[in-house]
């Protein structure tokens, strides 16, 4: 079964959307194996971000990811990764897909609602961020 991970960036969680988000995600056919609430510390975030650290938008990213609370989420299901990024939408919600959550939920390409892991070795790298093995449980279909 494959994994990806989901952050519920600071702008959608202050806006009151994480129940709707993670709708998206279970009626969609991914399960929800893990998920919790946190505050990201400046460190967290710029080492979560490591990737884009030389990018001009790095340190607003930064500001932006320790400005409240996130809710990061492991979830499940076949092709999770790949439904996961369609359900997400173009990460500039101006260029997002109608009925996407950064279209529906998403001001700009910075308060953009959403973050999703964009490969299944990037996701393994993301998930293993945030969570250890035994906080992440698979649902079987009853
Ligand atoms: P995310 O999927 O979390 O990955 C990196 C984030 O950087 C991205 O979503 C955007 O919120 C933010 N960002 C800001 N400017 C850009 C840009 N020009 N290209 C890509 N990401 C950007």
């Amino acid at each position: 079964m494959e994994r990806t991970l989901s952050i519920i960036k600071p702008d959608a969680v202050a806006k009151g959307v994480i129940g709707k988000i993670l709708d998206r995600f279970e009626s969609n056919g991914l399960k929800i194996a893990a998920t919790r609430k946190i505050q990201l510390s400046r460190m967290d975030a710029e080492a979560f971000y490591a990737v884009h650290a030389e990018r001009p938008f790095f340190n607003d990213l930064v500001d932006f990811m320790i400005s409240g609370p996130v809710v990061v989420t492991v979830l499940e299901g076949e092709n999770a990764m790949q439904i996961n990024r369609d359900l997400m939408g173009a990460t500039n919600p101006k260029e997002a897909e109608p009925g996407t959550i950064r279209a529906d939920f998403a001001e700009n390409i910075d308060a953009n609602a959403v973050h999703g892991s964009d490969s299944v070795a990037n996701a393994a790298i993301e998930i293993a961020f945030f969570f250890s093995e035994k906080e992440i449980s698979t649902t079987s279909e009853q």
